[in-house]
């Protein structure tokens, strides 16, 4: 029995009136959901206190300034003044108080790549960067098998999933949220978009962040050295995980504006107690 369909036995006091009150997410989708969101914030902050130490990424399995994608940094101009520089594929641009020049976390500014309010610890700190990394790197992991074991176990993890039917209900479902379109295309608990969203960060975002974060270390790479082969080498390792990093922090803004404009007392509540109230753009089924 599916989540929502299975839920509608406990309807709410009100709903004569009102949309009836289901049992969204089982325990440990909340739980795991919890502690992903703070795993996730450290995992972002640590990362960037230790791409500090080395702000340049290398297309490359060894660094290499022809190969570079990315490089954050500081220049002197001709009065004597720093100007922070981002260079993307070649690109500069100047970015000084926001990268490459910018808050050093102890109330000042110095030549640093991203700023301190951003990096855990927010000082200088790579061995702290580091540790912190690790450490929620393992919690990430145990909290990401946690979730499969218990959405196998609930059959639940293919309701994520994406599949061909899902394909051309996309534009439609993207339409809907533009408010060009009245109805949403018809869906089950998670509409064609979130499956998207979610079947590209658990399928290939958050593995190639746990493949390549494992090549990234030395002890893993020097037991398993063709994991990091795989990836076209350290440097290459690097620039994956960052990668994956970009697109899990987009994922992120886009998961926090869906949960702001479709009702952010009821997705809390949801992701709490479990509860959730059916509205005008959920699915009926699933
Ligand atoms: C959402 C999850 C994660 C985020 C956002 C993240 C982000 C980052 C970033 C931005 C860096 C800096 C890359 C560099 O400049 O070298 C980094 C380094 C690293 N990450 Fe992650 N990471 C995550 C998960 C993981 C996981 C799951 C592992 C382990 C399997 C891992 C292991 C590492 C290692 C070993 C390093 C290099 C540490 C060093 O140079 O000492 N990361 N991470």
């Amino acid at each position: 029995m599916d989540a929502v369909a299975g839920a509608e036995r406990m309807p709410s006091a009100v709903s004569q009136t009102r949309e009836p009150l289901v049992y969204r997410h089982s325990l440990t989708v909340r739980v795991t959901h919890w502690v992903f969101a703070l795993a996730f914030f450290v995992l972002v902050m640590s990362g960037l206190q230790i791409f500090n130490a080395s702000p340049n990424l290398d297309a490359s399995d060894k660094s290499d300034p022809a190969r570079r994608v990315l490089s954050i940094g500081a220049q002197q101009l001709p009065d004597g003044k720093t100007a922070g520089v981002t260079t993307i594929f070649g690109h500069a641009f100047t970015t000084t108080h926001v990268l490459g020049y910018t808050s050093d976390g102890m109330s000042g500014e110095a030549e640093r790549a991203f700023p301190g309010w951003i990096t855990w610890p927010g000082y200088q700190d790579l061995a702290g960067g580091r540790r912190w990394h690790l450490f929620f790197a393992w919690i990430m992991i145990l909290c990401g098998t946690a979730y499969f074991i218990g959405g196998i176990t609930r059959k639940d993890v293919g309701l994520i999933v994406l599949r061909p039917s899902d394909v051309p209900k996309l534009l439609p479902m993207q339409l809907y949220y533009l408010r060009l379109r009245r109805e949403p295309p018809p869906h089950g608990k998670y509409n064609p978009l979130q499956k998207a969203a979610y079947t590209s960060v658990l399928f290939v975002f958050a593995p190639l962040m746990v493949i390549s974060g494992l090549a990234l270390s030395p002890g893993v790479d020097a037991i398993a050295h063709p994991l990091t082969t795989l990836l076209g080498g350290r440097q290459f390792a690097r620039l994956w995980h960052f990668v994956a990093t970009v697109a899990l922090v987009g994922f992120f803004g886009i998961h926090i504006t869906l949960v702001l404009s479709t009702g952010v007392f009821n997705n809390l509540r949801s992701m709490v107690t479990g509860e959730y109230r059916l509205g005008a753009h959920d699915g009926n089924g699933v």
